[in-house]
């Protein structure tokens, strides 16, 4: 999709489609919406008075126009109640009606600069707004699909134009595009990834994915076989791979925005590309799910690659730990004792947590190159998708800044996130008869557990952890999300990085 910013009227507009707006409540719409509405000789008004179009957040009418507008339809998108206006529901707006125009085969779009006019929002952030949930709304995974048993529309909407009446927001307006669509990028990169199946994305093959970025964004990036990640001490790593046929990699991507400065932010994401329990293999109902077990190392590695293009001034090391869970005559079986790199050994309770096992090498990584604050990013636990369900991203942080930096990236990007505790009572519940710790504790609790086992690796470092089990999938179409992979969170991340480099 090509996304331009012109300045002009968008009733002589000859996309297939035009979008405009309506806040809910409003029975005569002015700006834009008011001119589209005079064309139509009220058409839009009459429509609300009938009480078939009502503003709600979500609503998108299509009308044909029958040559009253210079576009063959018009497609009016509801902004919800003013007082809840956020550039979220520009967002939202745009990936409902974009899925709504493609709908109806209109593969050139046209629409106002939302949020700009009456909520007065700048015209930078509601261009961006746009762009975002416009890229990614629109996005699909078709890559497997030549004649889908059930007919679906092949057509992709190829240009999206942005009409300003006002030329003076028109420069802001493309700075917002421009940032947008990386972003959105990035999103639906992870979502590439997330949405392979684990069969075409085994962890060499999750390196390369992560190479071709690093080389796009002209970043370096290092991968580390199973004989170096050996040689290196990462015995857990190693021993969450050693069931599967295709062996594990340890990928490492470096972006030097700021080079005089000394601080490198660490990026970790849990790369497991298929996690079938291992020994402890799961129950076969919804297990095909496990394929998105990497959607946090393919979170880390998309914002990596975000943060080169915007050419943020700041330094960041992304770490990827990845492996196939599976079981098999090579597999850990419960009760091994695994070594991490850092020297502490690991009993193995339940070869099903193995996230953190990973991530327990790559948190050892991290500390070894003095990264700072060191951030993971994991689908960990099913406790996680338990406790706060699919709407929020739960997160831990040692610090308070730390963790409100997180909040308001997350807030920012309309992808909430939630803080839990880390509690030292729970330390007691990892206690191994035969090793310094074990890899599971009690049941309750377990999101937390998952935390205190990885906290017992991050040791004294400024460090978060992720847990984005809940969140890593979307079960229907809504707004920006679309079935599948949402992506999350790796706009957050960008967000996150960007909000901590130099201007
Ligand atoms: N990848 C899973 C967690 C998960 C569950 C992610 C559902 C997304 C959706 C993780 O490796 C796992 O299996 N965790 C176990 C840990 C348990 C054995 C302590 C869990 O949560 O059941
Ligand atoms: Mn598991
Ligand atoms: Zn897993």
């Amino acid at each position: 999709m090509r996304i331009t910013v012109e300045s002009g009227d968008i009733t002589r507009s000859p996309a297939k489609a035009i979008i405009v707006n309506l806040f809910q409540g409003v029975t005569h719409p002015g700006g834009a919406t008011g001119a589209v509405d005079a064309a139509l000789d009220g058409g839009i008004s009459a429509l609300i008075a009938d009480g078939e179009i009502k503003g709600k957040r979500g609503e998108a009418t299509l009308i044909y126009s029958l040559g009253k507008v210079a576009s063959p339809r018009v497609i009016v998108a509801g902004l919800g109640k003013q007082e809840e206006f956020s550039l979220n529901v520009i967002r939202d707006l745009m990936g409902t009606a974009l899925r709504r125009a493609r709908a109806a085969k209109a593969t050139t779009v046209a629409t106002i600069l939302h949020g700009a006019g009456i909520a007065g929002l700048d015209a930078a952030s509601c261009a961006q707004a746009i762009a975002e949930g416009a890229v990614m709304g629109a996005y699909r995974f078709r890559k497997y699909k030549d004649g889908s048993i059930i007919a679906e529309e092949a057509d992709e909407i190829e240009a999206l134009t942005i009409i300003e009446t006002d030329g003076r927001k028109l420069e802001a307006a493309r700075r917002g595009v421009a940032r947008g669509e990386v972003l959105a990028q990035a999103a639906c990169h992870t979502r590439d990834m997330a949405n392979e199946p684990g069969n075409a994305l085994p962890p060499s093959a999750l390196a390369e994915r992560a190479k071709a970025l690093a080389k796009d964004a002209g970043i370096d990036c290092e991968v580390l076989d199973d004989k170096q990640i050996t040689k290196l001490g990462m015995g857990a790593l190693m021993g969450v791979g050693v069931g599967s046929a295709s062996p594990p990699r340890f990928i490492i991507m470096r972006y030097r925005g700021d080079p005089s400065n000394k601080k490198t932010i660490g990026l970790l994401g849990k790369g497991i590309t298929f996690d079938s329990g291992g020994i402890s293999i799961k129950p076969a109902a919804g297990m095909e799910s496990m394929k998105g077990d990497m959607s946090g190392a393919a979170a880390v590695i998309s914002a990596t690659w975000a943060i080169a293009k915007l050419k943020a001034k700041i330094n960041v090391t992304c770490l990827v730990p990845t492996a196939e869970n599976m079981p098999s005559g090579s597999a850990t079986r419960p009760g091994d004792v695994l070594r991490a790199m850092n020297g502490k050994t690991i009993e193995v309770i339940n070869t099903d947590a193995e996230g953190r096992l990973i991530l327990a090498d790559a948190i050892c990584y991290a500390r070894q190159e003095n990264l700072s604050p060191i951030i993971d990013v994991a689908t960990l636990t099913g406790a996680m998708m338990i406790a706060l369900g699919p709407a929020a991203t739960g997160f831990f942080a040692t610090d308070d800044t730390l963790a409100a930096d997180l909040l308001a990236a997350g807030a920012a990007s309309g992808e909430k996130m939630w803080r839990f505790p880390l509690i030292d009572d729970y330390k007691e519940g990892l206690r191994s008869n035969v090793a310094d710790i074990k890899n599971t504790g009690p049941r309750n609790g377990g999101a937390i557990n998952a935390a205190e086992f990885l906290r017992f690796f991050a040791e004294d470092s400024q460090w978060a952890h992720i847990d984005m089990a809940g969140t890593d999938e979307a079960e229907k179409d809504k707004g920006l999300w679309v079935k599948g992979s949402t992506g999350i969170p790796t706009r957050t991340l960008i967000n996150f990085v960007l909000g901590r480099a130099k201007r």
